[in-house]
């Protein structure tokens, strides 16, 4: 059962705004200034919602993203920022050697929201991140770890059942694919779940590579409530129980969103 964010574009860039200036730019906030002028990067920026708090703040942005469709919704959604040079919005892919050669240690901030569990051999993305920072920039994660119920992002699948079934993306690969399949879920949503599963990430894995990456864990928040649940489902956002984001693994299966600022 996709949700009304799902479908709606104006909704989601409603709520990519809303959930930027509550909770995305208060938590950057505590390590890094952001001021007019700082230099943002957000990869994989959608429908662009969650840059507009940070033009508004006299930020310099670029938002890039691989699916020309969101990025033609960007440019319409902030047009008056984009004719006024606050915002650029790009459709390529951040490893061509035009954008390298263009924002190469370019960048104080670079925001990936929701996206890093959707990017392959997340072990090289990083460190690329890092070659496109300045020398004191910062990079912000948001994601929901992989054991979390809905790690799978199974949510977005058309069949209720499938779509509020917890835990079930977790299974070996053949199996998760015959449920999805027995339950008549469509092939375009199975192509993108399944790679979601050959990408997914965990609480672990994420901050080893930040480490071997040569990057440094500067603040974070584990969250038992996603603050973007607010949206989805009216509750209000809440943060893990402190003993639960101290036990590895364990807290995978409870901690519904991350957010780490690294640097
Ligand atoms: C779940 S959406 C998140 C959008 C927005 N950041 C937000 O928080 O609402 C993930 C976005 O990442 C984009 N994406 C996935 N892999 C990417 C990559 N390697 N480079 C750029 N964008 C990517 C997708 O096209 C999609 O628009």
């Amino acid at each position: 059962m996709a949700l009304k964010h799902h479908l709606d574009d104006k909704v989601r860039f409603d709520q990519q705004v809303d959930n930027s200036s509550s909770y995305l730019v208060p938590f950057l906030e505590k390590t890094k200034k952001i001021t007019s002028g700082t230099r943002v990067l957000e990869v994989g920026t959608g429908e662009g919602g969650v840059l507009l708090p940070f033009i508004q703040k006299g930020c310099s942005c670029v938002g890039v993203d691989l699916s020309a469709l969101r990025i033609d919704i960007a440019n319409d959604f902030l047009k008056d920022e984009v004719a006024a040079n606050k915002v650029k919005f790009i459709c390529q892919n951040i490893y061509e050697d035009s954008f390298f050669s263009q924002y190469g240690g370019y960048f104080d901030i670079i925001i990936l929201k929701d996206v890093i569990e959707h990017v392959p051999e997340q072990e090289k993305f990083v460190p690329y991140l890092k070659k496109l920072l300045r020398a004191d920039g910062q990079i912000f994660f948001g994601f929901p770890p992989w054991y979390m119920p809905f790690g799978g992002h199974q949510q977005v699948c058309r069949k209720k059942w499938l779509s509020v079934l917890p835990y079930y993306h977790v299974l070996p690969r053949f199996l998760y694919k015959a449920i999805l399949k027995m339950g008549g879920e469509d092939d375009v949503v199975i192509g993108e779940l399944m790679e979601i599963k050959d990408t997914r990430i965990t609480i672990e894995r994420f901050e080893r590579i930040v480490k071997r990456s040569g990057l440094k864990v500067l603040y974070k928040h584990h969250y038992l409530i996603n603050p973007i649940y607010k949206y989805k489902f009216g509750l209000n956002p809440r943060l893990q129980w402190k003993p639960i984001t101290w036990l590895p693994y364990l807290r995978d299966f409870l901690t519904t969103c991350v957010y780490y600022t690294v640097g």
